[in-house]
């Protein structure tokens, strides 16, 4: 029987616990995930792709079936390069779901052969973005059960003049 092997790409701009649900579900699921972070995107991203990768790697080395790699270019042409078979993305709300589809669409139109397999991360991060995350790091906020504390620990290194607010420290 065919291995299955299917892409998760994204920006990971830092990667938050809902990527990592999706790459535990994944990584249930598939044969072999590849984590695939893009290249040379039009973000001006907080973290380097090295760091972004780095991350990821740390965060994913107990799954050996999930391999994190970077490409640039179109995600079908890598994803072929690649042999896989599917593009996993992640729904979290109604509001992903035009430019998801959009995107799904526009891959099925460029290589037919490609399908894309959405999945919903737990609830509980239904409400979670690297956007997010970014701009709470940016002004002390918690981070707590948004993304690791390693992630946590590289996010405060990068403003290491905010303190916790102060909803923290009264550990409400
Ligand atoms: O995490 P993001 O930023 O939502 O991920 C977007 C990503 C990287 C999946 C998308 O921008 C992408 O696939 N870019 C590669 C270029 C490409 O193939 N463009 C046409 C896709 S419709």
């Amino acid at each position: 029987m065919n291995r299955v092997t299917v892409i998760y790409p994204g920006t990971f701009d830092p990667p938050t616990n809902g990527h990592l649900d999706l790459i535990h579900r994944g990584a249930k699921m598939f044969d072999q995930l590849i984590v695939a972070l893009l290249r040379n995107s039009e973000k001006t991203p907080m973290f380097t792709l090295e760091e972004r990768i780095e991350m990821l790697r740390e965060n994913t080395s107990k799954y050996p079936n999930v391999r994190v790699d970077s490409f640039e270019g179109l995600l079908v042409d890598y994803a072929a390069g690649q042999g896989a078979q599917a593009v996993l993305r992640g729904i979290r709300a109604v509001s992903d779901y035009e430019y998801e589809l959009q995107m799904a669409w526009m891959n099925r139109k460029l290589d037919p052969r490609l399908e894309t397999i959405f999945m919903m991360p737990a609830e509980a991060y239904s409400y979670l973005s690297s956007r997010l995350v970014r701009e709470i790091a940016q002004l002390g906020g918690s981070m707590q059960g948004l993304v690791p504390d390693s992630i946590e620990r590289r996010l405060r290194e990068k403003f290491p003049q905010q303190r916790p607010s102060a909803l923290a420290e009264n550990g409400r």
